[in-house]
């Protein structure tokens, strides 16, 4: 069983192209809907979140963690390994995303590449300190703080999706390559598609991603084997609310979601019947 996490029901798209990639397969995804989104939030706070969160998929029986979250693969994964497995033989091991859309942007550029993400994932500098290991292209990168809400709204389809889209778009310059560096994008593909200038391409890197973690698996087996192909849900906010939302970005179905909530710190083993609908302020 593989535990996927992500700030909200955005990394049902990640977890789309996980579950095509591995069809035999069985998750469990962990999207933290009640303190979504993560992206204007400081580091300490996202810390704190991506601690519990992990710890609870490591509780579930997790012993391989896909942080599906561009945010918090770019401001706390390297955190969340040492903490939790400052071993590489050891029994758990957590994998982001990042690192895999710098290899696939990098595959596909000529040397200018434009990064899309929220605030704190363009603030923190990893997409960009991930490409200079790879290769000498330039990194434009953008933060576009109004687009995850315009999708978690449902108008992605919307005049409204593409004039913001096509606003973000307009400062990018001479790229020859836009990766679209979070979860909620790949809603947004035809409205950047469009936006972009001729000969631009635009890369959701979710694919490459799924395709990183098939040849991990390879490379080191033992931290999952296969099931039958099964997804569990698990959220902190309004059940419902995730089941309507993340089948949009699913493209199918969802089972239903089993709600969890923060207690004392806490994520671990603390169920509750009680459901808080909105944002936690803390
Ligand atoms: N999942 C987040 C990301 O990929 C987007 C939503 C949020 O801000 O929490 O960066």
């Amino acid at each position: 069983m593989i535990g996927v996490y992500d700030s909200g029901f955005g990394g049902l798209t990640v977890l789309k192209t996980l579950r095509t990639a591995l069809p035999r397969h069985d998750f469990v995804f962990l999207g933290d809907s009640g303190r979504a989104p993560y992206g204007g939030r400081d580091v300490d706070t996202v810390l704190d979140f991506a601690e519990q969160c992990v710890e609870r998929l490591f509780e579930e029986g997790c012993r391989l963690v896909v942080v599906a979250c561009h945010t918090v693969s770019c401001v706390a994964l390297r955190h969340l390994q040492r903490r939790y497995c400052p071993n590489p033989c050891g029994p758990r091991r957590i994998l982001g995303v990042t690192i895999p859309a710098a290899e696939a942007a990098v595959a596909l550029s000529d040397g200018h590449i434009g990064v899309i993400g929220t605030t704190r994932t363009i603030a923190s500098g990893t997409f960009a300190t991930e490409v200079a290991k790879l290769g000498p292209h330039r990194v434009t990168a953008l933060a576009a703080p109004l687009l995850a809400p315009i999708v978690e709204e449902g108008w992605d389809e919307t005049e409204i999706a593409k004039l913001a889209v096509a606003r973000y778009v307009a400062g990018f310059g001479d790229i020859d390559t836009l990766v679209l560096s979070c979860t909620h994008y790949p809603l947004l593909l035809a409205a950047f598609e469009a936006a972009v200038r001729p000969g631009v391409r635009v890369l959701d890197p979710s694919p490459a991603i799924a395709q990183s973690l098939l040849a991990w698996l390879q490379r080191h087996p033992g931290y999952t084997e296969e099931g039958t192909g099964a997804i569990r849900t698990m959220c902190t906010g309004d059940p419902e609310s995730f089941r309507r939302n993340g089948e949009r970005f699913l493209g199918s179905p969802l089972p239903p979601t089993q709600h969890v909530e923060e207690e004392r710190g806490s994520l671990a083993h603390r169920d509750s019947v009680r459901v808080r609908v909105g944002q936690i302020v803390r």
